[in-house]
């Protein structure tokens, strides 16, 4: 039966971690995989993490399963982070399963939607994380793209994005990015979402958000704001959440699916449908990654500690921004890269070719997705002169 297989091309982003990891070059950089790096490079646990980690070895008191929508107190707490105090809580109307990461949460998502309407199409961005149209696909639902990014300006092309979510059909969904639009780093303004969320009520689509990066862009409220303004506006959204990068937990797996409906007792008939669908995928989640962000997020002073960090990890990342652009335009580049600092989260376009790209990593061992998105995470005080000096000699 095996034999029967075609090998398959190796995934553009976890191939190219692969591929740096095997680099010997003593000045490599990664720019690739989205995983947030301190100015030494490393990914650091979170102390906050390491503390409730440390908490939950003394505490911890069983092993056995927790239950399709994982821990409860855990789903709750993910509720609050992501709709604040929204009425749609208040009235009962959301419902939340503890998911392995958010790539879990999209994949529950998808089979959620296909047992709602088996014909819908799932509207994505042109582009969007590579990722999401396979999970789509494999569910077996349509994917279709709307126009998003402007590479020639480098900005958002607003007006054809509308054009076409006026043609979606009643029924489709179309999936957002709450912030730090992955791959392009361009998000919508407030205005913005309030017109795509008048939108999705006239047109009658489903809005599903996908929020990565909580507290990467702005700050963990101003980056829940597009998607709070969608659930004052239509009656029902899904949303994927994901703890990989806000809380560093990047190989824990820990996500959450969550469900917002027009009342509680079709919440509570969705609900059924949402775990059902987790049990026939994966029975439980693991019980490691929510018991620490729940702990975190039960103490005023873990949560504290955990706010410092990621606003630590998030201006990092500005100041980076800020730091590519000038030190480029220092190198002479004759390219305007004054957007990069004008974009959010871990994510842009650098813009440049194919060969470009290829020269980065052959000659410098600089490695970036072949989309020319490069993680600015992975930029230092130590490496941005070869970086620099890297992009100018393959510009010139
Ligand atoms: C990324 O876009 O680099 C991350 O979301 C990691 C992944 O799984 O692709």
């Amino acid at each position: 039966m095996f034999s029967t297989l075609k090998p398959l091309p190796t995934d553009p982003i976890l191939g190219l971690m692969a591929a740096y990891k095997q680099d010997t070059n003593p000045n490599k950089i990664d720019l690739g995989v989205g995983v947030y790096k301190d100015e030494q490079g490393n990914t650091p646990v979170l102390k906050a993490v390491k503390k409730a980690e440390a908490f939950r070895l003394e505490n911890e008191t069983t092993k056995s399963y927790i239950g399709l929508a994982g821990n409860l107190d855990f789903c709750q707490k993910m509720e609050s982070l992501l709709l604040g105090e929204h009425r749609a809580l208040l009235a009962n109307r959301v419902r939340t399963a503890q998911t392995p990461g958010g790539t879990g949460a999209l994949r529950v998502a998808a089979e959620f939607i296909k047992r709602c309407n088996t014909n819908a199409t799932v509207w994505v961005t042109t582009p969007t994380w590579a990722n999401h149209i396979s999970l789509f696909e494999a569910a077996g639902l349509t994917v279709k793209e709307y126009p998003y990014y402007d590479y020639e300006n480098k900005g958002l092309l607003f007006d054809e994005m509308i054009k076409t979510l006026k043609q979606v059909p009643k029924g489709d969904v179309v999936l957002l990015h709450a912030c730090c639009h992955n791959p392009s780093g361009m998000d919508l303004n407030e205005a913005q979402w309030k017109v795509v969320a008048e939108l999705a009520k006239d047109v009658g689509f489903t809005p599903l958000v996908d929020i990565a990066y909580q507290g990467f862009g702005s700050s963990l409220d101003e980056d829940a704001k597009g998607l709070r303004l969608l659930a004052d506006t239509v009656e029902e959204m899904l949303i994927c959440s994901s703890c990989s990068k806000n809380f560093g937990l990047y190989r824990e797996r820990i996500g959450a699916c969550s469900l917002i409906s027009n009342d509680s007792t079709t919440a509570d008939v969705s609900n059924s449908v949402l775990l059902s669908v987790v049990r026939s995928i994966y029975s439980m989640p693991p019980a490691h990654g929510a018991d620490i962000v729940n702990t975190i997020l039960s103490s005023s002073e873990l949560t504290q500690l955990w706010h410092d960090e990621l606003d630590e990890m998030r201006s990092r990342i500005n100041g980076l921004r800020t730091l590519i652009k000038s030190s480029l335009a220092e190198k002479g580049v004759a390219q305007d890269f004054s957007f990069i600092d004008q974009q959010n989260g871990m994510f842009s376009f650098l813009g440049i070719n194919k060969e470009q790209i290829d020269r980065l990593q052959k000659e410098y061992a600089i490695y970036i997705v072949g989309s020319s998105r490069v993680n600015v995470a992975g930029v230092s005080q130590t490496n941005i002169d070869y970086f620099s000096n890297a992009i100018a000699d393959v510009l010139k």
